[in-house]
């Protein structure tokens, strides 16, 4: 059985991060499953999908021309690494995601990345729905406010402007509607170990995510 890590959590709780380098020391390919619902949202602009044609946004999730390239991602060939990292594109995916077919239809599409040597999935249902046997599973969080100031450094880093404010009230918008949704709601699934990273610098997560791996 080819072995899976899932890493689920907040909005801006170093997932990503931790991940994506939990990968890279284990030699695993990475599933970033938030850019699939940040991709499907970015299309849903480009197409002037109205958000409340559910069918439509499952049709464009389903048919994503998308391409993963050396850390890279493409849309239709065109490099959307950075815009899809955009407030508002994020802001629409966690809108989007509440609706059960759009989530049905990235679900096939989110298996395929399981190949061999193994894989570290990120995100919000990895470990409850995508992957539930997974061989480890990792809830990772951090208060609000360390999560608000690891987005700022983020956005400002990609050249975007941003607002301590308004992203911590983005932030538990964004958490509201995450954990409450209807359909794949976050919550730590069964027999995750619970990772709170506020005073903890992401090489110390992943530090501890292999030292769980490796028991
Ligand atoms: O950067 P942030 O953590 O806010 O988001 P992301 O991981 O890039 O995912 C964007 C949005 O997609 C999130 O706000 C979630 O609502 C949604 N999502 C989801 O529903 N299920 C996943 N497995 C991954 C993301």
């Amino acid at each position: 059985q080819i072995p899976v890590i899932t890493i689920d959590g907040p909005t801006a709780s170093g997932k990503g991060t931790v991940a994506h380098r939990v990968a890279d020391r284990l030699k695993f390919h990475y599933l970033d499953s938030g850019a699939l619902y940040r991709l499907t949202a970015l299309s849903a602009i480009q197409h002037a999908t109205p958000l409340n044609d559910e069918h439509a946004l499952a049709k464009l999730a389903e048919h994503l021309p998308v391409k993963f390239e050396n850390g890279e991602i493409f849309l239709n060939n065109k490099n959307v690494s950075n815009a899809i990292r955009a407030e508002e594109v994020g802001t629409l995916a966690s809108k989007i995601a509440s609706l059960p077919a759009l989530r049905q239809a990235l679900f096939a599409l989110q298996l395929g990345f399981r190949k061999g040597p193994g894989l570290v999935a990120d995100g919000r249902d990895m470990g409850t729905v995508i992957f539930p046997n997974a061989q480890l599973k990792v809830f990772l969080t951090a208060s609000a406010e360390a999560r608000a100031q690891r987005r700022y450094k983020q956005l400002i880093d990609k050249g975007f402007s941003a607002s301590m404010e308004d992203l911590l009230c983005d932030l538990k918008a964004r958490d509201d509607r995450d954990t409450h949704r209807a359909i794949a709601p976050l919550v730590p699934a069964e027999g995750a170990h619970i990772l709170d990273t506020s005073n903890m610098t992401a090489d110390e997560a992943v530090e501890q995510v292999l030292k769980w791996y490796a028991h």
